[in-house]
């Protein structure tokens, strides 16, 4: 039996022993395929207001991006009213007046009317990363408002508050939001963002979180070593992180490899980077769709270009991503010295997504046999190239092609047999 249909086997008994436990598992069965959306963190920080977001569902509507699956807009840190401790704001959390003169319910009136859903962020402590009133001791409150407005998703970030909170402490404060937002009855996606510290993967899933951070923000680099252990994560570190933890993403709960870098050029108001070519920021779209990823864009969607737009829209790669078989690609093959790998999942309908990527600075020869790699019994199998949108084959040898430097080549395997 394929290692693919293993890990699902294992992953399904891992989903019903969640379900059954009874000891106070939670399960809001949302997010059955990683959210998609986009998010303002990336580019803007706390630079945000009413006009930019209305402006960014406008663009979404008419660009194709929502047609493409991206349907969340949500809000980073900095809408909130009050900076500081929230003892010293005690009443109902507010929307800061200016930036949202018409207030958050409004937004989300706005958003659900054109297709679009609204998320928001807040974290466990007195304040936010950036400095704004948290929900400690507010809760099941806050919970209540933001259902009251319509909110759909939560980013819940304590990395700043409980950087060196015990593991227990960090799990527990997510526990109770998570138990809070479920009391409301409103459907809102519940993000745990602990930036990939207290082995968050083991325990989110159960305390009720559809997605969790792997890793330390991302920076806009692909490759980038200097950026190596310090705050930022470029492309590959968030690859290489994640390459251990697939076993603990599945439909509902998913490993966040953090919001896209596409398009964002070395421009981010936010992040550090000097930003990736074109083939860097597809190779990035690319293997956040096969590792499954929420896909959530972090550029200005009112100034993307052609490129990162037709990066971002082409549905042959969001397949992969939203498959309902919901597995994370794994690594199947790579080099002594790790500068090319191939990563592989098994899909819905019995084909299997590959990519090959090459890491190293000069174009090479890469190849996939499904029996070597992987470890399926097929005689033939056809190709479908998935950046080129062209159909090879049948083959009944391995099948190579070149792949550029930083470029990932993505394909979709199917066996003769099971088309016929
Ligand atoms: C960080 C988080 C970022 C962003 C920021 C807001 O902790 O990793 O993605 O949300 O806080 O202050």
């Amino acid at each position: 039996m394929a290692f693919f249909k293993i890990l699902a086997i294992a992953l399904s008994i891992a989903a019903s022993a969640v379900a059954q436990t009874g000891t106070g598992a939670l399960n809001n069965s949302l997010s059955l395929t990683p959210a998609m959306g986009w998010s303002s963190w990336n580019q803007f920080g706390d630079s945000i207001n009413e006009t930019l977001i209305k402006e960014t569902i406008d663009t979404m509507e008419k660009n194709g991006l929502k047609e493409a699956g991206f349907t969340y807009v949500n809000l980073d840190d900095g809408w909130q009213r009050y900076k500081g401790n929230r003892k010293d704001h005690p009443g109902p959390i507010e929307a800061d007046p200016v930036k949202f003169p018409n207030g958050i319910k409004s937004l989300a009136d706005y958003a659900h009317s054109k297709g679009f859903k609204l998320g928001i962020y807040n974290g466990p402590g007195e304040n936010t990363c950036a400095g704004y009133t948290g929900s400690k001791g507010y809760e099941a409150e806050d919970a209540k408002t933001w259902a009251s407005w319509g909110i759909d998703h939560l980013k819940y970030d304590s990395c700043c508050s409980h950087k060196d909170a015990p593991d227990s402490e960090v799990q527990a404060v997510h526990r109770k939001m998570s138990e809070s937002l479920i009391a409301t009855g409103r459907p809102i996606v519940f993000h745990a963002c602990h930036c990939g510290w207290a082995d968050i993967w083991e325990w989110a899933a159960a305390d009720g979180a559809n997605q969790w951070r792997i890793g330390q923000d991302i920076s806009d680099d692909f490759n980038y070593p200097g950026n190596r252990e310090k705050y930022y994560f470029d492309v590959l570190d968030m690859l290489d992180r994640g390459a251990n933890l697939t076993k603990y993403s599945g439909p509902g709960h998913w490993n966040d490899y953090d919001m896209l870098i596409v398009g964002l050029e070395g421009k981010s108001g936010q992040l550090v980077g000097t930003g990736a070519s074109d083939i860097e920021y597809r190779t990035h779209f690319s293997m956040w769709s096969m590792v499954n990823s929420p896909l959530l864009i972090g550029a200005d969607v009112r100034t993307l270009s052609r490129a990162s737009l037709e990066t971002l829209m082409n549905q042959e790669i969001i397949a992969l991503n939203q498959d309902p078989l919901g597995l994370p690609a794994v690594v199947v093959w790579e080099a002594d010295d790790k500068s090319a790998q191939i990563y592989g999942k098994e899909l819905q309908d019995k084909s299997y997504g590959v990519a090959m990527l090459n890491r190293g600075s000069s174009t090479r020869e890469m190849s996939i046999s499904p029996r070597r790699d992987l470890t399926i019994p097929w005689d033939e199998y056809r190709v479908r190239d998935l950046w080129r949108h062209k159909d090879r084959g049948p083959y009944d040898v391995p099948f190579g092609v070149e792949v550029m430097a930083h470029e990932a080549r993505v394909f979709r395997l199917s066996n003769v047999e099971d088309a016929a």
